[in-house]
């Protein structure tokens, strides 16, 4: 997985049918997206479940791409071990999750994936600064997490613009996560965003058997970014 700040569509597959995820993402990487986002939530750091290592497993088989894990749970040291195994090329942990981040972040890469950092709405950007060079990946969630199809939260862009600015030359991604559709994803690619996660805009209208309706909602959200002067580049 080679460094690049070109736009890359992460669907999550909070939004696909659950009873049918192997064709779901095969379905979304047909369609081509970039990477495969999966939404880990403990229902206790957020206020849903979803699912752990053994599912990551075996969806793992089905993805080509990228597989990009979010962990919405709390404590996380105890699980990087079984996401690494499962097979996630990121694992993103919250900075609101533990005490330790610096440590987290450092454990995620001992296992030789990628680390992500991700930031609740509540959290000013400044928080990650001293984590930076042991990043991969910043989240910045432009929703509260636990739930697919909520409102973008607005006030978060001037959050990626600052980001973006603190993160100058490293290669870390800026990822957005929540309420992304083809309204808001200029204002964030505009303000340097670079992976765009979507889960109710790409999988709406569609399914396994119209799979073209997932790439065309793909299509609407890099058509509506195109041209733009990105920060992130
Ligand atoms: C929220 C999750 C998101 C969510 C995005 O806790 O982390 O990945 O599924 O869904 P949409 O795009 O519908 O807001
Ligand atoms: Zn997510």
């Amino acid at each position: 997985m080679s460094f690049d700040r070109s736009l890359k569509i992460a669907p999550s597959i909070l939004s696909a049918d659950f009873a049918n995820f192997g064709k779901e993402i095969e379905a979304i990487e047909a369609e081509g997206c970039d990477w495969v986002h999966v939404d880990v939530m403990d229902g206790h750091f957020v206020p849903n479940l979803t699912f752990g290592p053994p599912l990551c497993k075996a969806i793992r088989k089905h993805i080509r791409t990228v597989m990009d894990v979010h962990l919405m749970i709390a404590p996380v040291d105890p699980y990087i071990e079984a996401f690494a195994e499962a097979g996630a090329d990121i694992i993103t942990a919250h900075l609101e999750a533990g005490l330790h981040t610096h440590r987290t972040l450092q454990a995620i890469r001992a296992t030789g994936k990628k680390a992500g950092l991700a930031l609740n709405p509540g959290t000013p950007v400044e928080a990650a600064a001293s984590l930076l060079d042991l990043c991969d990946l910043v989240c910045v969630m432009t929703v509260n997490p636990g739930f697919g199809g909520q409102k973008f939260i607005h006030t978060q862009v001037e959050q990626v613009r600052k980001l973006r600015a603190m993160i100058g030359d490293r290669p870390v991604h800026i990822e957005i996560d929540g309420g992304v559709d083809p309204t808001t994803a200029p204002l964030v690619v505009e303000a340097g965003a670079d992976v765009l996660v979507a889960g109710s805009a790409v999988f709406k209208g569609g399914s396994v058997d119209q799979p073209n309706v997932y790439g065309a909602n793909m299509t609407a959200i890099r058509f509506a970014v195109a041209g733009l002067k990105s920060a992130a580049e």
